[in-house]
């Protein structure tokens, strides 16, 4: 549970101003103010495992309907099947799963994990949404409309019928239905403390060797060819924190030397404005700066395809790189892009490419 102490703390930093020493419960004299009542129940939102901290309520599966279809599915999709936006939320459940408590198809290592796959305790699920979701508007659903569009979920994955309505009165019996409910383990000890009965994690479980010792050892876990460059160059990635010292990753391991961005750059835009093959750059600079997990070349995720925003707007990158910064709704459609902080000379590769036509 968030602790008073904590919230205390946490005002008195916000609010940053000199202020009473002689109240009770200050923990620093001079800084801040003791949280009001009200300040530190608006933050203390977690619901624990048994349910401690649930608030009152309830909602129908066919009013979760409601909720998904106006506010999730268009990232999660109709049947919370999609994998657009974030992995599948649900499938690969079975009524085999909800006698059990424990997914079988966890053991194929091979198969897809949705979140009710793995999701163990009720509330995890009940607590996310509450806290996170919609992604675009966190915390704006009310109690009853999460207990719904859970209920809804639930209801996908063949946890609960059809005329359901979830509440904090029957959730506990959901929670003995949740498919995989016996699948957290503690053995793992990653968490100290009495309560795992001080297990020691199995990776330093290990006895010395004291005698035929193995003098050579083989590498087994290395990154494989296909996945060096999977990120983009390393090499020309930044930190806000300072230069990051990254590999070249567009060349195999130990050939040649790393080639620095800031050389680079003037070069890529005359080269983007040309179309030329440095267009991999501008790329590699939209995964940089995470523009890539709303956009992609050539097809629509949250944002509309850079191919699509090229045909808009040819030969118009000063319009673009405003729009980069600046973000902005209504243009695609009603989802909006958020402001990007990213590097002037970023945003200037970026839009010179898109208004050159986005050449893969
Ligand atoms: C604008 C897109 C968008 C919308 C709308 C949206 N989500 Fe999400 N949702 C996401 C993304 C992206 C993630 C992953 C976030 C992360 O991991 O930081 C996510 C994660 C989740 C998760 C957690 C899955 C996991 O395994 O961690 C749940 C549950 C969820 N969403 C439910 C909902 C519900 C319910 C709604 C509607 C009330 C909703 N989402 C609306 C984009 C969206
Ligand atoms: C959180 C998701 C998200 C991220 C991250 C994101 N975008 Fe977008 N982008 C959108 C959406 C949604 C739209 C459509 C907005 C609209 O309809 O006006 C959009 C629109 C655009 C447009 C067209 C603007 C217009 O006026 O037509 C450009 C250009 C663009 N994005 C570039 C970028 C670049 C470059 C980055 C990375 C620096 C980026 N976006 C990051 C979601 C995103």
């Amino acid at each position: 549970m968030f602790s008073f102490r904590n919230a205390a703390v946490a005002a008195a930093v916000m609010a940053g101003t000199s202020f009473v020493a002689a109240q009770s419960g200050v923990l620093y004299p001079g800084l801040g103010r003791t949280a009001t009542p009200k300040e530190v129940a608006a933050w203390d939102i977690d619901v624990r495992p048994d349910f401690k901290g649930l608030p009152v309520g309830s909602g129908s599966v066919s009013k979760g309907q409601d909720v998904w279809e106006g506010k999730c599915a268009q990232c999660h999709g109709v049947f919370g099947d999609s994998n657009e936006v974030f992995s599948p939320l649900i499938g690969g459940t079975t009524a085999d799963d909800i006698k059990t408590g424990r997914v079988a198809k966890l053991k194929d290592s091979t198969a897809g994990r949705t979140t009710i796959m793995k999701v163990a305790t009720l509330s995890t699920l009940w607590d996310y949404i509450h806290r996170a979701m919609p992604w675009t508007q966190p915390k704006s659903l009310s109690t009853d409309e999460v207990y719904s569009v859970t209920a809804f979920l639930l209801n996908l994955a063949g946890v609960v019928p059809d005329n359901f309505t979830l509440s904090d009165k029957n959730i506990a019996e959901v929670q003995a239905r949740m498919p995989n409910r016996n699948g957290m383990t503690t053995e793992h000890a990653l968490w100290p403390g009495n309560e795992f009965h001080g297990t020691k994690a199995p990776d330093v479980k290990n006895t010395a060797c004291m005698k035929d010792c193995a003098t050579e050892f083989t590498v087994t876990s290395f990154l494989p060819d296909f996945a060096r460059n999977a990120h983009g160059n390393l090499a020309q990635q930044n930190r806000t924190v300072g230069a990051q010292h990254g590999a070249d990753t567009t060349r195999p391991e130990n050939k040649g030397p790393v080639s620095s961005a800031a050389a680079l750059v003037p070069v890529v835009i005359a080269q983007t404005a040309a179309g030329g093959q440095d267009s991999k750059i501008a790329q590699a600079l939209t995964q940089k700066n995470s523009c890539a997990a709303c956009h992609a070349v050539d097809r629509k995720i949250l944002g509309p395809s850079f191919a699509d925003i090229a045909k808009k707007y040819p030969g118009q990158a000063d319009y673009l790189v405003g729009k980069i910064k600046s973000g902005g709704t209504g243009v695609w459609g009603p989802i909006p892009m958020p402001a990007q902080s990213l590097a002037d000379v970023d945003a200037k590769v970026i839009a010179s490419w898109l208004a050159a036509g986005a050449a893969k």
